[in-house]
Formats: C-alpha cells, structure tokens, sequence
C-alpha cells in the first residue's frame, strides 16, 4: 500500500507506475463526475460545486420528489435544455481510456457519468457500462417507453414546458438513475462481473460514495485486483488501494494509459520476471 502522500508527489505517483502496470491484461475502470470536469461539466461535492451551491438541484435529481412536484419538472427541463453535456468535448482523459479499450489490453469502462463523454472520445459502445444511465435518452415512468433526449428537448423548445410520454401521458424524465431508484440489475451485473475479471481496477474522479457504484473496488480487490484510486480528494475506500493519486485526472491518466501499453507489448517473460509478488 502507498500512501496518499507518497503517491501523491509527482515523483512518487510517476515511478510507481511501471511497478503496478506490470502483467496487466484485464482493467476495470470505474469513473465518476471527475474525470469530466476538465470537459466543462461541474462535480457535485466540494465547496464551490454545483449542490453546494445550489441545494435545490440535488432535490431535481430525487425521483421521488421528481414524480410528486410539477415545478421541479419544470425546472428539471429548463435544466436538462441549457445542460453543458450538450457543448462539452471528451478530454485527454477520456481519449486515452478509449486507446486503452481499443488496444490488446482487455478494458471494460464502468461510469457513473451521464454524459456520454466515454463513447464520443472512442470508446466502443459495449465497452462502457452506463450505471447511472445516460442524458442522450428521455424514459417514461408509466409505461418504459423510450425516445431520443433531443426530440423531447425540441419540444421543451417549442413550449411544452413538462412534455409528456406521446405513447401513454405519463411523466417523462432523462434515462438517468436518481436518487431513490435502483440500479438496473443487469447492468449492474455486468460492472461486477468486469471488476471480479480484472487483474487492475482504476477508480477515477470519484468520492466513492454512491453505493453500489463504489462498492466494486472492494468486489475487485476481493476477487484479487489492484487497486489504484487517482482522486483529489480522499475516498473510503484509499485503505484498500495500492495506490492513491491526488494529482490531476487530465495528467495522470494519459501516462497512467501509455505505461499499460508499454507493459503490454513487452515479452511475457520480462513482465513476469518484474511481477511483484505483493500488491
Ligand atoms: N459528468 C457527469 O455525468 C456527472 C457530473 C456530476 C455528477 N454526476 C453524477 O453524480 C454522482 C456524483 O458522484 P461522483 O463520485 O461521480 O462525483 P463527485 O462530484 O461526488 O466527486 C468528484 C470527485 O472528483 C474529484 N475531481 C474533480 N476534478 C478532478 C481532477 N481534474 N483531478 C482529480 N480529481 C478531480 C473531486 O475532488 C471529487 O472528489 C455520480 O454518481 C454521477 O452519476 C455525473
Ligand atoms: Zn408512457
């Protein structure tokens, strides 16, 4: 285990890299809203973050409160119409994620993001696993049908201020899991399947605790992964971690991905010869 410390200083994060990058065949990445930040899109914990400084939008996210509270519609579609998904890139980040999937090391990209930003940087579609759901979709509450975000959000436009389901009437909301929803079972299923196969797990950009989503470094590390967590801000789960980088996400994980594929193309028997027996 290194600490956070330690691993936090350049020096530190950076020659440890080739040591746990050794042998890797299969990664599990786990992202959350900060990998995005660098594209635009605001995090949601912290000081000067978008619940602090704004309460009443954690509550647009609370599916109960969603459903009962017309104004919250209202105000949850005039959000969804000014969203800064709509304009945001994909960042370094997520460009060397999609390398890695695309590359002989076996990579399955696990986000509790919304914002699509792993698949428009090149990361194919059945690589990403969208826990959380995804903004490019609207779903009914009464009968599951589903449309594209950007023909509700035309109608949002040409002053339908709540647009209803044009199948059924029901309420329409974006195909994103809010607070007081389950995860899908099968998309879950398929996040702890990737993190039992991995032999690195790396968690990105996230405070690991929204649960089931952080729970899956501790399925990886149980089922025999590394664990590196590259975040600024401390996580419950730094104990169980190899590793621990508070350094910037937009520095750290390009060089994170080219020592991956360096390690890969080099002969079996050296990446043997360097495998450290202990994590
Ligand atoms: N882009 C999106 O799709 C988006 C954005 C906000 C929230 N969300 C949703 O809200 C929930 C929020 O939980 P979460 O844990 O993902 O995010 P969070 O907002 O709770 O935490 C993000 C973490 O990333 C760190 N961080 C931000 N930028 C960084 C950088 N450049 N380098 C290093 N660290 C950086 C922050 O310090 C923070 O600890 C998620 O489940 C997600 O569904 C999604
Ligand atoms: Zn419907």
């Amino acid at each position: 285990m290194t600490a956070a410390g330690a691993a936090g200083s350049p020096a530190g994060w950076a020659s440890g890299l080739s040591r746990w990058t050794v042998g890797v065949r299969q990664v599990a990445v786990l992202t959350g809203a900060g990998i995005s930040t660098d594209s635009g899109i605001s995090d949601f914990r912290g000081p000067s973050r978008l619940w602090t400084r704004d309460p009443a939008a954690e509550k647009m996210s609370t599916y109960q409160v969603y459903i009962s509270d017309p104004a919250v519609r209202l105000r949850s579609w005039q959000a969804r119409l000014s969203h800064p998904v709509w304009t945001a890139e994909p960042n370094p980040a997520h460009l060397a994620l999609a390398r890695l999937t695309r590359s002989p090391v076996g990579t399955t990209v696990i986000t509790q993001n919304i914002d699509g930003l792993h698949q428009r940087a090149g990361t194919p579609a059945d690589c990403v696993v969208e826990l959380h759901g995804t903004m490019y979709q609207a779903v009914c509450v009464g009968c599951g049908r589903r449309s594209d975000m950007a023909g509700e959000l035309a109608r949002v436009r040409a002053g339908e201020g709540d647009p209803p389901c044009t199948g059924c009437g029901g309420i329409l909301k974006s195909a994103t899991v809010m607070f007081g929803q389950q995860l899908d079972a099968t998309v879950l299923a398929r996040a702890i399947a990737a993190a039992e196969a991995a032999d690195l797990f790396l968690a990105i950009g996230s405070t690991l605790i929204v649960e089931p989503a952080a729970s899956l470094c501790a399925v990886a590390v149980r089922a025999g992964a590394r664990l590196i967590i590259i975040n600024r801000d401390p996580t419950p789960y730094d104990k169980l971690a190899t590793a621990v980088i508070g350094e910037p996400i937009g520095e750290v994980v390009p060089e994170l991905v080219d020592r991956l594929l360096a390690a890969r193309r080099e002969p079996d028997h050296q990446a043997a010869s360097d495998q450290p027996s202990a994590r």
